[in-house]
């Protein structure tokens, strides 16, 4: 269970993209989530993957929920900590810990639009272009340097449902790219730039609609 190249994957709800990472074969000591009910857990759990719930609603603190929700994740000494829909803000001393080994991935093309419904904002900016960042986690929610993203179009006529499929689609695609990466000690940063060794296509454009 203790693999020094593993991933603990923090989650939710549903798991979509922790289930991704998990077809991808990337090795994932566990799976956290702070909702019982999260859908992921189970998906999880059919894979053989080890789970562990830390309730958010039962520490007072952010600090004591982060420090009990660190506690887990070391058990399992991951090299790298990868949210995946993890619906938490965490505390500096949290982003502090796991420095340069916390990744997230957010559905928007980063700097644009962090935060919450970005589907919907992004059609209510009328951009033509959307999509996915991974970056690394810093204090500022959402601002992390950037690993990779991906972008799709945005189509006459579209939903905020249909674009945020058309979206989690190639999150599906980016989010064990960028953990592989991390993995294979290709990701190097400087002054907040990401580059990858032996590798110049950090975005990927889908025109699938
Ligand atoms: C994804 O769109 C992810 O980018 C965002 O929350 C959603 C989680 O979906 N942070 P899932 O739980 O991975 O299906």
């Amino acid at each position: 269970m203790r693999d020094a190249m593993s991933v603990v994957v923090l989650i939710s709800g549903r798991g979509s993209n922790m289930e991704s990472i998990l077809r991808s074969g990337v090795p994932v000591a566990a799976v956290i989530s702070n909702e019982a009910g999260a859908g992921g857990l189970q998906i999880a759990e059919r894979r053989g993957v080890p789970t562990r719930v830390v309730p958010h609603r039962e520490h007072p603190t952010r600090e004591a929920f982060d420090a009990a929700l660190a506690t887990e994740i070391d058990r399992f000494a991951p090299k790298l900590v990868a949210m995946a829909g993890f619906m938490r803000i965490l505390t500096p001393g949290f982003v502090e810990r796991y420095s340069g080994r916390l990744i997230n991935i957010h559905p928007s093309l980063l700097p644009a639009f962090p935060g919450l419904s970005t589907h919907a904002r992004a059609l209510a900016a009328g951009v033509k272009i959307h999509g996915c960042t991974v970056h690394f986690v810093s204090r500022e929610l959402d601002h992390g340097p950037i690993i990779v993203q991906a972008a799709v179009p945005v189509l006459a006529g579209d939903t905020a449902a249909a674009l945020a499929a058309r979206v989690l689609r190639e999150e599906h695609q980016v989010y064990p790219i960028a953990i592989r990466w991390f993995l294979e000690g290709r990701l190097v940063s400087e002054n907040g730039v990401v580059r990858v060794l032996g590798n110049d296509a950090q975005l990927v454009y889908s025109a699938r609609a």
